[in-house]
């Protein structure tokens, strides 16, 4: 691409494929961040959206309707398979969520503290326009989850009636935290799964007999634990196979790069820039703010056994290290482009994670390779796939206070989950002010040889029903169909 007058080239990414258990981690650098304001227009009324059309969802409206009204309800996933498929069971569409008690007296701000797995279905052909997802409460019975807190995962139907949950068992051990939201004693976090039933009949869907299994701590050398960092991550498990390494099951995840809180430096690769670009910045300019307290990266695990209850970790897929401190939710989507298996990683961000000196909207994020681990493209050079309304030209701020000369609709939307037909899930945050905690309208994300662009055609202006998250394989039936 041509280079924007002002602003550096991004990093160049051969795409290539390495073995999953190789030292290579691709790097979103700064010079490929910075490709983001490159992209973004500096002109525009303050307040009004500053990137391109390509890369913003569609406003959603401030009248939407509750999902649900007792809960409030965040990330969302389906019940898949190993291939990232979405499975109707016997006649029935699952979906997970992270929920919380609308009428317990906290807000929705104090979510996470309070956070369980909850689950919704509706049948397979129903409206997605008028037909409400059907609550199905908690997916765990209560104090049997590993933590206290049950954050974000993926669910895969296995044999028979068999489903595994991954998620994130958390736990928080100052009430005074989970009451008040934030400032408190510092969490536990591992990776967990659970091994239950589905059963579904024409009233709908019940699981039970959950065994849960603690699956991964942070190592403290490639994945940042507690002890190094209180606000560190290590969560959102996703699990898949891959058609090159058959026979074996990998897992993505959110992590920070392993050692204490600020003891690391930016190096050259973090950075990116092209040999003699004149508008790099040097690792001694980088290294003089705080942008190396910014450590995120997206891990990599693999299973030891048929039963996914013992995992190795590998060297993380990506890291962000001196750009941003979270890659949330990643999720690996293969696609074949002219022939060949193309491995999009996608991966959920904010504003206000971002290091000093860079600058991007709360979204999802992109990058495309030749395998698992590659060295990584990010979508549309900047990594920026799909983001919420923003004027970048503003500063960055927070969903519980937004600036009020932003984009209202800055933070609309959040935990973009990416599914088959580059159908985009998220929920509801803040629109203009009337906080969300239901799921966004879906819409539809066109991506090609590392370009997204978002599909205005779909749905009415681009914004597709509520909560829309078909199914595209069939599991059982029994004449419910
Ligand atoms: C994304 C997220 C996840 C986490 C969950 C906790 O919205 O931060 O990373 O699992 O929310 O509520």
């Amino acid at each position: 691409p041509a280079p924007t007058p002002g602003f550096p080239l991004p990093t160049t990414h051969t795409q290539q494929a390495y073995d999953p258990a190789a030292d290579f981690t691709s790097k979103w650098t700064r010079a490929d961040a910075k490709q983001i304001m490159a992209q973004s227009n500096p002109g525009v009324t303050p307040g009004e959206n500053s990137m391109s059309p390509n890369v913003t969802m569609p406003e959603i409206p401030k009248d939407f309707p509750a999902m649900n009204d007792d809960v409030w309800v965040w990330d969302t996933w389906s019940l898949t398979d190993e291939n990232a498929n979405q499975i109707s069971y016997k006649g029935w569409d699952v979906i997970f969520s992270l929920v919380a008690d609308r009428h317990a007296g906290y807000g929705f701000d104090q979510r996470h503290w309070n956070a369980r797995i909850g689950y919704f279905f509706r049948k397979t052909n129903a409206d997605p326009a008028k037909d409400k997802w059907n609550y199905g409460g908690h997916l765990f019975l209560d104090n049997t989850s590993i933590g206290n807190t049950e954050w974000s995962g993926s669910t895969r139907l296995m044999q028979g009636n068999k489903i595994n949950v991954f998620y994130t068992a958390t736990t928080f051990y100052d009430v005074a935290e989970r009451n008040a939201g934030g400032g408190g004693i510092a969490p536990d976090a591992a990776i967990a799964k659970a091994l239950g039933n589905i059963h579904a009949n024409k009233d709908g869907v019940t699981f039970d007999g959950f065994q849960h299994t603690k699956l991964l701590e942070p190592d403290g050398k490639m994945y940042q634990n507690k002890a190094q960092n209180p606000g560190f991550a290590f969560r959102d498990p996703y699990t898949f196979a891959d058609p090159a390494h058959p026979g074996k099951t990998f897992m993505v995840f959110e992590g920070n790069t392993g050692g204490t809180r600020g003891s690391y430096k930016c190096k050259q690769e973090d950075l990116g820039y092209q040999p003699g670009d004149p508008n790099a910045e040097t690792v001694a300019q980088v290294n003089s703010t705080g942008a190396w307290y910014q450590t995120a990266n997206v891990g990599l695990a693999v299973a030891d056994n048929k039963d996914l209850t013992k995992w190795s970790f590998l060297p993380p897929i990506l890291s962000a290290n001196c750009v941003n401190d979270q890659t949330e939710r990643p999720q690996i989507f293969i696609q074949n482009e002219n022939g060949k298996n193309k491995y999009y990683l996608f991966t959920i961000s904010h504003q206000f994670t971002y290091a000093d000196g860079m600058r991007g909207p709360d979204g999802v994020y992109g990058f495309v390779g030749n395998g698992v681990r590659s060295d990584y493209q990010p979508v549309n050079n900047s990594g920026l796939a799909l983001g919420s309304p923003t004027d970048l030209n503003m500063p960055a701020n927070a969903p519980e206070g937004p600036d009020p000369r932003q984009n209202g609709r800055q933070f609309q939307a959040y935990s973009h989950y990416v599914q088959p037909g580059g159908l985009v899930q998220s929920f509801i945050d803040n629109v203009d002010g009337v906080r969300g905690g239901s799921l966004s309208p879906t819409v539809k994300m066109n991506f090609k040889d590392g370009v997204t662009q978002v599909d205005r055609s779909f749905g009415q202006n681009g914004l597709g029903p509520f909560g829309y998250l078909p199914t595209n394989v069939r599991v059982g039936g029994e004449g419910l169909y």
